[in-house]
């Protein structure tokens, strides 16, 4: 039997569901029942009925589920696939954010965890930031945190003034300018689809900004010959799936030494591989458990996101 044959049988024997984000390694995704961003992972989540829920995915996806789902056991295969921009805010730093702008509406990235969404008004997206954003009344003074680079491009395109929080995700922002440049000129006809968490310099280079599912939803929707990704290398594998005559180019980082690859990919994704996923199912281990004060707190916040999106 293969590893994947093995999977796949355990989650029918205990009633168990995968669903693996789009930057997980090609085989994780493969032997998932479901594929999604973060925005989709969460809204499966709020409605499966499974038992059982593996999340292929870093923790604060897995805790997003446990939220919406405290009766389910959710599980990830590696407890330590954690996540640079969720670290960059701590529970303790945005309530005292919040204590110094008292009349504020906290709106939060979904990159944080289950305690700083406890502390939140609404959560919010990739793919739904803006239609949030916008929905919220005109006048309203808006904290908004951790990326403060998708935070500038929601100002940007709303118009709001939000106050930023200082983060970023290191996957993202390290994406080199230079070799953006000099792809464009080498693929002049090749168009450029950006993640908005990448720096205002790679986003003034770019023809289409959006999530992992809009960039997707364009591919498909588009196919043109060629295009420049500028994210999460691991979206190229759904990409090429849909669109196997497609050619996708990745950027590369601005310093490939550091990551050891000429792509750009996330170390805290890639912890998770089909071994510790059949293991972790098998033996129902590394449980994900939030607070019930906070996972009350928190999914107040999700829920609002859920509805507005
Ligand atoms: P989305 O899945 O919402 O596009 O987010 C990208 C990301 O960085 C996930 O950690
Ligand atoms: Fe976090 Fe960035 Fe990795 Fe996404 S790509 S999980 S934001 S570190």
């Amino acid at each position: 039997m293969t590893i994947q044959e093995e999977i796949r049988d355990l989650c029918r024997q205990k009633k168990a569901v995968i669903m693996a984000h789009y930057y997980q390694r090609g085989e994780v995704q493969d032997v998932a029942d479901f594929i999604g961003d973060s925005l989709a992972l969460a809204q499966q989540a709020a409605k499966t009925e499974a038992d059982i829920i593996v999340m292929c995915g870093v923790h604060f996806m897995a805790e997003t589920a446990k939220c919406l789902c405290p009766d389910k056991k959710v599980l990830i295969p590696d407890p330590q696939a954690g996540c640079s921009l969720a670290d960059s805010c701590q529970a303790a730093d945005l309530r005292k954010w919040k204590e110094q702008h008292p009349d504020y509406t906290v709106v939060s990235y979904v990159n944080t965890s289950a305690e700083v969404k406890a502390l939140t008004d609404v959560v919010v997206t990739s793919s739904n930031a803006l239609k949030i954003v916008n929905q919220l009344p005109k006048d309203a003074k808006i904290l908004f945190g951790p990326d403060q680079n998708l935070g500038n491009y929601i100002n940007s395109m709303t118009g709001r003034q939000m106050e930023l929080w200082n983060g970023s995700c290191h996957v993202h922002a390290r994406f080199s300018a230079e070799a953006l440049m000099r792809l464009k000129q080498e693929h002049p006809n090749a168009k450029v689809l950006t993640h908005p968490e990448c720096k205002q310099v790679i986003i003034n280079l770019s023809d289409v900004v959006g999530s992992t599912q809009a960039l997707l939803n364009y591919v498909r929707e588009h196919k043109d010959p060629e295009y420049i990704i500028v994210t999460e290398w691991g979206v190229i594998h759904e990409m090429q799936k849909s669109c196997p005559d497609v050619r996708f180019i990745p950027v590369p980082p601005e310093v490939t030494e550091s990551v050891g690859c000429s792509c750009n990919e996330c170390e805290y994704m890639r912890m998770i591989t089909l071994e510790k996923l059949r293991d972790t199912l098998r033996d129902e281990t590394n449980t994900v458990e939030v607070p019930y004060n906070i996972a009350k707190q928190a999914v107040r916040s999700i829920h609002r996101m859920l509805e507005m999106s």
